[in-house]
């Protein structure tokens, strides 16, 4: 296992690409199998979680060629399991999302049912519901998912209770192959969820209203091969806008889509940042400046997103006044405050608020915490801190962030890797 080392101080300054987006990637490599042929999909990121997800088709008997330009191909028509094992979805609880698919296309699905998770308990009832209502036979069982869809599912009219992103997702999928037409209220209207809907479409699916609160689908017979490039990383893309602004550096980052990270730039704005926006790229400029706290509360897109609330926290940590965070879409998505107390921060979490107070100084401290953007703001909080700051457990780091410590790097952070028994 491996550790980070980084010596705080330096203000970022330089240019770096952005990935492709994690959790689009995830639901899109997924969703090849829904077709009857070879899928190719550019602009995939080295991360641990893709690797679970070619693990888990691999198993499946699904053919996968990695090519060296960020490309896979995926050729489902070999296919002989429909089984998601107990040991990867513990490791990555999005593997959920074969289960649409599979049931769709395949009549039959066995799937880990996901058990807790560090940042809430994070139940898939919704994502059940649905397919039962699309005419599913579910049943739990040893600790699987068992679901058939006898002659095929069918269309229906689904409330989702809750804004579910992963939950739309599955759904979406199941219905591109339904019998007749699906309606999904309340859908989620995630980037992610968009680009899913527009690599179903090149595959032959009939979906309209994505991006909307209501996404509309009409069944079709099969689905074909397509070429497919993943968006870029909203989540990445924030982060590195967040280290710029509080080591008060001055960034571009090449390869992203200012579009998708609205709520996130006008909360930079208000921190201070200078920021300039382009085609592809958005530039950011502290002018040297400490940036100034922000009030936030996550909720679903468009509003702030919860990926993003803890890099904010760091900011807020060392930020100029005082602020509140509110943290409304996981119930315990604060465990990264701990440790960030840990290394000075003046914090106080209250019920569901983080209250900051300006301290503005943090100190080195070794620090791990247990989900992955958590453990992405202790690396932007000793990026400031006095000393070096070890952050243990960073596998939770690769799982999302391709490159952290090359990409930082570029931008001159004093960051780097070392196994952790050194
Ligand atoms: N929920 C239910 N029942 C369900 C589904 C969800 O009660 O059947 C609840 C959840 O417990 C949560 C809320 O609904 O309180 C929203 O959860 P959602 O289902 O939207 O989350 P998710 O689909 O499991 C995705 C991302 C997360 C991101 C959330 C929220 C992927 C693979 N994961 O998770 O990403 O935080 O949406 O935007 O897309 C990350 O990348 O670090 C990450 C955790």
């Amino acid at each position: 296992m491996d550790k980070l080392i980084i010596t705080g101080g330096v203000s970022l300054d330089g240019e770096i690409r952005i990935s492709g987006a994690k959790n689009a990637a995830l639901p899109i490599l997924m969703g090849a199998l829904l077709s009857d042929s070879a899928v190719r999909v550019g602009n995939v990121p080295h991360l641990h979680d893709i690797t679970t997800t070619l693990e888990l088709l691999g198993r499946m008997g699904v053919t996968i060629t990695v090519d060296e330009r960020s490309g896979v191909v995926i050729d489902p028509s070999t296919l002989t399991d429909t089984e998601a094992a107990y040991d990867l979805v513990k490791t990555m609880r999005a593997s959920i999302l074969v289960l649409g698919p599979l049931l769709a296309k395949f009549g039959t699905a066995d799937v880990s049912l996901p058990g807790g998770c560090a940042i809430g308990s994070r139940p898939v009832d919704l994502h059940l519901r649905g397919l039962e209502q699309m005419g599913a036979k579910i049943k739990v069982e040893n600790g699987y998912i068992r679901a058939t869809s006898g002659n095929g599912l069918k269309g229906a009219h689904l409330m989702m209770d809750q804004v579910t992103v992963t939950g739309t997702e599955n759904l979406m999928m199941a219905a591109t192959l339904a019998k007749g037409r699906t309606i999904i209220e309340n859908a989620a209207r995630e980037p992610e969820v968009v680009d899913l809907a527009n690599y179903l479409n090149s595959m032959g699916a009939e979906i309209t209203g994505m991006g909307t609160s209501k996404i509309i689908i009409n069944g079709v017979e099969s689905l074909g091969g397509t070429q497919y490039d993943i968006l870029p990383d909203r989540i990445e893309t924030g982060t590195y806008l967040v280290a710029a602004a509080m080591t008060r550096g001055k960034v571009k980052l090449k390869d992203t889509d200012a579009n998708q990270l609205e709520s996130v730039l006008l909360k930079l704005k208000e921190a201070g940042a200078d920021i300039a926006v382009g085609n592809d790229w958005i530039t950011l400029d502290m002018h040297g400046k400490r940036p100034k706290a922000v009030n936030i509360r996550t909720a679903p897109y468009p509003a702030f997103p919860t990926d993003m609330q803890a890099q904010f926290t760091a900011l807020n940590s060392v930020a100029e006044g005082s602020a509140t965070i509110a943290e409304t879409v996981f119930e315990n998505r604060f465990m990264h405050v701990q440790e960030m107390q840990r290394m000075g921060a003046d914090l106080q979490i209250q019920g569901n608020t983080v209250l900051s107070n300006g301290e503005g100084r943090l100190t080195a401290a070794p620090v791990m915490a247990t989900d992955l953007r958590a453990s992405a703001s202790l690396v932007l909080a000793a990026l400031v801190a006095d000393g070096a700051t070890v952050v243990e457990r960073i596998y939770h780091i690769d799982r999302g962030y391709e490159c952290i410590e090359e990409k930082l790097q570029q931008l001159g952070a004093k960051i780097r890797r070392v196994p952790s028994s050194a």
